[in-house]
């Protein structure tokens, strides 16, 4: 029947994410950064690289990790400046609660959630300030929860 189909389906979903979900804790630290989310331990963030050494990495010609930190109220490098052209490729925790990344004229947009490590990234072809801000509401001082990018 159509049902059983569907619990057959639904049961085999929840394997393939209890999966993921278990090879991302398994390999934590120790994969690059790709697309995709992983677990982290957000109370030993300093000894959990990339997060041990926030901030922008050169990995390749005009290519850079930006490896930041979010926290109540604020991001941990506070200012990235960036080469004209560079393809970045964002790696963003949190380390208490959960946040957002919202990169004003761009389409980074991403949830920040303690434990998880979330990617994306994105070549900055226009040069300028950019005002990066928490887009989830985090407390007390989210307003003003904000860093830079300086794209030069
Ligand atoms: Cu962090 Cu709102």
């Amino acid at each position: 029947r159509l049902e059983k189909y569907w619990l057959i389906f639904g049961v085999s979903m929840l394997i393939v994410f209890l999966s993921v979900v278990g090879v991302g804790a398994f390999s934590l630290g120790m994969e690059p950064p790709g697309g995709h989310r992983h677990t982290v331990d957000p109370s030993r963030l300093a000894e959990t690289p990339p997060f041990d050494k926030p901030g922008l990495k050169q990995v390749g010609e005009k290519e850079y990790e930006a490896n930041l930190i979010a926290f109540a109220f604020g991001f941990t490098p506070d200012k990235l400046e960036i080469p004209l052209g560079a393809k970045v490729h964002f790696s963003v925790t949190s380390q208490d609660v959960v946040h957002g990344m919202q990169v004003n004229g761009t389409t980074i947009n991403m949830m920040v959630i303690p434990g998880e490590v979330n990617h994306m990234t994105y070549t900055f072809d226009k040069p300028g300030e950019y005002l990066v801000l928490c887009n989830e509401y985090c407390g007390a001082a989210h307003e003003v929860m904000m860093m830079k990018i300086i794209v030069k």
